[in-house]
């Protein structure tokens, strides 16, 4: 038992078989899936590697980082996390974090029955403003949520790359909205001839890791692979209202009237076609008939 009475053995249990209510007690901004999909790669690093270090950019309430915190398996975190009080999104929204501050989310994280909070480094600041030496460990597992755009998500990629070693996975959260972010990182990663290998966990968390780390080998990924099919309808789902956008009655008829202007255009110009040649064969016929004289 720890201090707070929970048995350690209970929850490395509860890790390792998904048991999504321990994100119960600080509000993440998580789907059930996501949900998942987190706890399956944190367990599969406490199996690779035994004890493990991990990074996260974004953290907000610490709502991602409450199964961790718990866990004596993860040593140290590391927390970026700029606080801003709104963020961009690429989706086109602006959102606001009001009260943003790594003290709230100290004392909420703090709250929970076991927690320890004195493996937690926090840095509030943006990965532009950082060195990975400053980290003060070498992640296995980093999570990218911080800022959602495509720049942002890249350079943060970028940062757990040069923090982790060459058996490290990145899992990126929120992937249909960060995703040319993404590609272009794997394009990096192929114009470098770096190994790894790449995948999709439900419901929006895109994984890369590199060779050494084999957390797709452990049953708790490979299973989530293997219903990643959910996570691909959900991010269609979640871009719908971009269709729906296009697909309101304004932008219909606006694209009727593009049509019938495009057939209108299109049958003048074969008009013109038909009198061109029309007249090109009539004036050779009537030179044919009336030869010019010299
Ligand atoms: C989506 S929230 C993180 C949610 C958290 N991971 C969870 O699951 O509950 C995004 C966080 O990114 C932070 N953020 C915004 N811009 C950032 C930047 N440029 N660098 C690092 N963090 C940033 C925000 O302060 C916010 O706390």
């Amino acid at each position: 038992m720890d201090r707070s009475g929970v048995n350690g053995d209970d929850l490395r249990d509860r890790v390792e078989h998904q048991d999504v209510s321990l994100f119960d007690q600080i509000p993440a901004l998580l789907e059930v899936d996501d949900r998942r999909s987190l706890l399956a790669l944190h367990d599969a690093c406490a199996k690779v590697h035994g004890a493990f270090s991990y990074l996260e950019i974004g953290s907000h309430l610490g709502g991602s980082l409450q199964a961790l915190v718990r866990d004596p398996a993860c040593d140290a975190i590391a927390s970026i996390d700029a606080r801003p009080t709104w963020m961009p999104d690429e989706g086109g929204i602006t959102i606001a974090y009001p009260d943003n501050s790594s003290a709230r989310m100290l004392r909420l994280l703090g709250d929970l029955p076991g927690a320890s909070l004195g493996k937690i480094r926090t840095f509030d600041v943006s990965t532009t403003q950082l060195s990975p030496v400053d980290l003060g460990l070498v992640p296995s597992l980093c999570f990218v949520d911080g800022e959602h755009t495509d720049e942002a998500a890249l350079r943060d990629a970028r940062f757990c790359r040069a923090a982790m070693p060459d058996s490290g996975c990145i899992a990126f959260h929120d992937a249909a909205i960060v995703y040319r972010g993404i590609a272009q990182f794997l394009r990096e990663l192929d114009a470098e001839a770096v190994a790894y290998s790449a995948y999709f966990l439900p419901a929006t968390v895109f994984v890369i890791e590199f060779p050494q780390a084999k957390l797709r080998d452990v049953e708790g990924v490979t299973s989530l692979i293997l219903e990643n099919y959910r996570g691909y309808l959900f991010s269609l789902q979640s871009n719908d209202r971009y269709r729906e956008f296009f697909n309101h009655w304004v932008f219909r008829e606006w694209r009727t009237l593009q049509r019938r202007l495009l057939k209108g255009r299109l049958e003048r110009w074969a008009a013109r076609e038909t009198a061109e040649k029309l007249g090109q064969t009539t004036g050779s016929a009537s030179a044919m008939t009336h030869p010019t004289q010299d």
